[in-house]
């Protein structure tokens, strides 16, 4: 099984963003916890940050072509604005779990409209950097019953 951890503008500053928000653990940080939580689990992660929502739609198609199985996926703030990017999950049908860092619930209403829950197998909000980790094992469960259906 071959996962993609799709992560959009601002998640490479992680630790020196605003840390009352979203912590003090950097990207790097985020990608050896996923890439250890990957190997318990057997299953094989690819990462792929982009400030750019073009770059983003790239990566997605390339998915598709590549033979990725799921897609853990935080568009950060093009979740609130780009119509592209879920055009394309949607356009690759590639099971993929939504995923944002904060309690996006509680924050300004700005925030509250999303374009990719719509398109998206599951939504984890608010778990910290652990919500990649579950929505991981979350896309395992999702595929292996996808494949004995
Ligand atoms: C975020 C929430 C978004 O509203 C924000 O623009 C981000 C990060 C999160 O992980 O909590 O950049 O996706």
């Amino acid at each position: 099984m071959k996962i993609l951890v799709l992560n959009g503008p601002n998640i490479n500053i992680l630790g020196i963003r605003e840390p009352e928000i979203y912590g003090r653990q950097s990207y790097k940080d985020l990608l050896k916890m996923i890439s250890e939580h990957a190997e318990e689990k057997s299953v094989a992660v690819e990462f792929y940050q982009s400030n750019h929502e073009g770059d983003l739609v790239d990566a997605i198609q390339k998915a598709y072509f590549d033979g990725v199985d799921g897609i853990v996926f935080n568009p950060a703030a093009y979740t609130h604005t780009s119509v592209a990017i879920a055009d394309a999950v949607k356009g690759v049908g590639i099971p993929t779990v939504e995923v944002h860092i904060s309690e996006v619930s509680e924050r300004e209403a700005f925030r509250q409209v999303s374009y990719i829950r719509a398109v998206a197998v599951k939504t984890i909000c608010g778990h910290g950097l652990a919500g990649y980790n579950e929505a991981i094992d979350f896309l395992i469960d999702h595929i292996g019953e996808k494949n004995e259906a």
